[in-house]
């Protein structure tokens, strides 16, 4: 397994692939690896064979952060990452440092994003502004470097997926899009790096964003006809901060391919929410 910090370093390497007629597969993260990274670089691998190369990139992108987030406290560590990508038979490591993506942002030397306009407007694109374009040009960017032709994501991050099959529609990339199920824990917890925040008691806690889904799908199937969305919203919300570390930033029942709010939930249904527990935003998201 070869670890490369340089994008040129990087990209030289991909063009020879393609030279060479060999299938790329990429799994873009933020580190601090846990078994749902896992499942798409094994996915990734199921894609492109024994014969292709499979690329996991690691890098805490700045741009994603709004100005109050957690860029600097956001957890690493590289070497169990390393470690954890060995063992899954992973060709390469892409662990870019931020002057490499970001020629001296500060600088404004970067001065060129991507940015979806609709679909990444609502959701978490409300409670994070600058969030998505981000996300998209981050990701741009790694399609341009690693030359992947396929790259995975996880539904964990349902509109995240979204807007990113979006981008590659609009702008032609030629990349196959894979959408993993959402890893949980054992009680249901989506697995994220971000879990690493959660005092015990709120460890505790936070399985109420999945219990919230399974409640939702529970009622939603009963009622024929479906349930009013407003009515769901407001009944949930105040059964999940009946746990004390629980506050509700958002709960939605969206229209899986456009994202857009729907007024009556029914099965099919895309239910996404955002909880903060203690001082950790979690999110989680289920088809009803
Ligand atoms: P990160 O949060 O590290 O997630 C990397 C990928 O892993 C994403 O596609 C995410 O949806 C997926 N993932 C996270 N938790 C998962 C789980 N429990 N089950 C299945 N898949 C899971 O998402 C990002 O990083 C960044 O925004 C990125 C796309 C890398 C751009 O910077």
């Amino acid at each position: 397994m070869r670890v490369v910090t340089s994008a040129r370093a990087m990209q030289r390497r991909a063009l020879e692939w393609r030279r060479l007629g060999l299938r790329v597969g990429l799994v873009p993260t933020m580190g601090y690896l846990h078994d749902g990274h896992l499942s798409l670089v094994r996915r990734a691998r199921g894609w492109v064979g024994l014969e292709g190369k499979v690329v996991v990139s690691i890098y805490v992108n700045p741009t994603q952060f709004g100005p109050r987030e957690d860029l600097s406290r956001y957890p690493r560590d590289l070497e169990r990452d390393k470690k954890l990508c060995r063992v899954e038979g992973v060709d390469v490591v892409f662990a870019p440092r931020d002057w490499e993506m970001y020629a001296g942002e500060e600088a404004g030397k970067h001065s060129t994003f991507v940015v979806e306009s609709v679909l990444s407007q609502g959701l978490e694109g409300k409670a994070r502004p600058t969030h998505f374009q981000g996300v998209t040009t981050v990701v741009a960017k790694l399609f341009n470097l690693v030359l992947p032709a396929v790259a995975v994501f996880g539904a964990k991050d349902y509109q995240q997926a979204q807007v990113i099959g979006r981008m590659v529609r609009d702008l032609n990339f030629p990349v196959r899009l894979l959408v993993s199920p959402t890893r949980r824990e054992e009680d249901g917890l989506a697995m994220s790096s971000r879990n690493a925040y959660l005092s015990p008691a709120e460890r505790e806690q936070a399985v109420v964003l999945s219990q919230a889904i399974r409640e939702a799908r529970r009622v939603v199937r009963l009622k024929r006809g479906g349930v009013p969305a407003e009515r769901l919203v407001r009944e949930l919300t105040a059964w999940i901060e009946r746990r004390p570390a629980a506050r509700v930033d958002h709960i939605a029942f969206v229209d899986p391919e456009t994202l857009a709010p729907v007024i009556r939930v029914q099965a099919g249904v895309r239910m996404v929410l955002a909880v903060v527990v203690g001082r950790t935003r979690l999110i989680d998201n289920g088809r009803l």
